[in-house]
């Protein structure tokens, strides 16, 4: 929360990495933390298996630590705890491999691939409606494009229907709004809404990602209980458009605010997966991962580390750290080896690696694209300066996108 990494995280948690490679610091509940900031020790982190992601596993069930006392500090009332612990980022194996494993199928990259027509036509039908939303002149990006193509793809894959889409949304930004009493309205809200969506779904089972997960519940007990169900739609409807709304405002900032960067990608469309990889590292969404907890005593990078204690990967810091990249502040879409792998960690790394990677990635091309097909001479409709940022911990997220098509 403090104004400096608010105001400018690559700039604020990069005074953090060349300090140490571990680094001390408070959580939000303002309990104890070791921040890690350097590439190559964050994925080192994220690779290891004595960091766990449950934290209640890492004290034997004593208590759920920090995000356990920002819930009851939001006003979260207890019983709805486990619908957010009960997450497939707050498990560890067995649970976690479990959970992954049914829901990793719907998001192969065959499974994505087949996906592209049907992003392609959402985008381009928000496109072609975007002048009606003008006010004087200028139209916001996020509102009128950048979030409903991600939650209509979500919402299409999960099962949500139509017309609780809007209603969706507004659950997401309470959600990650950390306003008070934004949780305890809003989740409660959103489990009894999905308890009542798995009735109705369940009288009619079709090929969605929801009817699936019925499935799993009801055919073979103890695949998936009724909480784990109703959370994971909760975690794949929101992981699944917040973040990649965001990617795509921000993208689109970064090239409207680098003429030279923006000219290359308009005369080799073919850039475009590479120039993603770049706009990921470059301006990725989420800055920092879900806290991870050291199940026994450990070597954190020569720091001694105890049992129990959390550990807060900072994807801002490594994705600029000057060990791993050549001028790291440089926008560069020609970083990425054409047909390589992405050399960032904006979507995380090992067992929890995000699960959507292909699937934002390909709506970031598309949406990209598509705008810049559709509207090539597009820009800024005000200064770069007086673009308004969330102040979010965690996060880089504009509050709009004013642009003139
Ligand atoms: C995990 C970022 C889009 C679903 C993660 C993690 C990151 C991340 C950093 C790892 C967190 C950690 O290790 O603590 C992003 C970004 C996105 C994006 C930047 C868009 C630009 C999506 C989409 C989905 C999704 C479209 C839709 C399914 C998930 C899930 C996990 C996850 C389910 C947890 C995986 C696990 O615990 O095994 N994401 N994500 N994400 N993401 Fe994404």
């Amino acid at each position: 929360m403090e104004p400096a990494l608010l105001a400018d995280p690559v700039k604020g948690y990069g005074a953090l990495r060349e300090q140490g490679r571990v680094v001390r610091g408070r959580f939000m509940d303002d309990s104890p933390v070791w921040i890690v900031t350097r590439f190559d020790d964050v994925r080192e982190v994220l690779r290891d298996q004595r960091f766990v992601n449950n934290p209640a596993a890492s004290q034997g069930g004593a208590d759920d630590g920090p995000l356990g006392r920002l819930m009851e500090t939001m006003g979260l009332p207890d019983e709805f705890r486990p619908y957010l612990l009960g997450s497939i980022l707050n498990n560890d194996a067995p649970d976690h491999t479990r959970l992954r494993r049914l829901v990793s199928r719907a998001f192969t990259a065959r499974k994505i691939t087949d996906l592209r027509p049907r992003v392609e036509r959402i985008a381009d039908d928000l496109l072609a409606r975007l002048p009606e939303h003008a006010e004087n002149g200028a139209v916001d990006l996020i509102e009128h494009f950048a979030y409903p193509l991600p939650i209509t793809v979500i919402c299409e894959l999960v099962g949500i229907p139509e017309a609780d889409r809007p209603q969706w949304r507004a659950w997401g930004a309470d959600l990650v709004s950390l306003e008070p009493g934004g949780l305890a309205r809003s989740l409660p809200a959103m489990v009894a809404h999905i308890h009542e969506l798995i009735r109705t779904r369940r009288a009619s089972l079709t090929d969605d990602l929801l009817s699936e997960l019925i499935r799993a519940h009801d055919d073979d007990g103890g695949r998936l209980s009724d909480v784990e169900m109703v959370t994971m739609v909760l975690t794949l409807v929101l992981a699944g458009h917040e973040t990649t709304a965001h990617l795509i405002a921000n993208g689109t900032a970064a090239l409207l605010t680098h003429p030279d960067q923006l000219a290359l990608l308009k005369s080799d469309p073919a850039l475009l997966p590479r120039a993603v990889h770049e706009l990921m590292r470059w301006c990725g969404p989420v800055q920092m991962t879900q806290l991870r907890y050291a199940s026994e005593d450990l070597d954190l990078a020569g720091t001694p580390v105890r049992k129990g204690d959390s550990v807060l990967l900072t994807l801002v810091a490594a994705n600029f750290d000057p060990r791993h990249y050549d001028a790291p502040e440089r926008l560069d879409l020609t970083r990425h080896p054409a047909g390589h792998a992405e050399n960032h960690v904006g979507f995380g790394h090992g067992m929890h690696y995000c699960l959507g990677a292909t699937l934002a990635r390909q709506e970031t091309e598309v949406a990209l694209g598509r705008l810049l097909a559709h509207y090539p001479d597009v820009s800024l409709a005000v200064r770069p300066d007086d673009l308004e940022r969330a102040q979010l911990p965690g996060n880089w997220r504009l509050m709009a996108l004013p642009l003139r098509l």
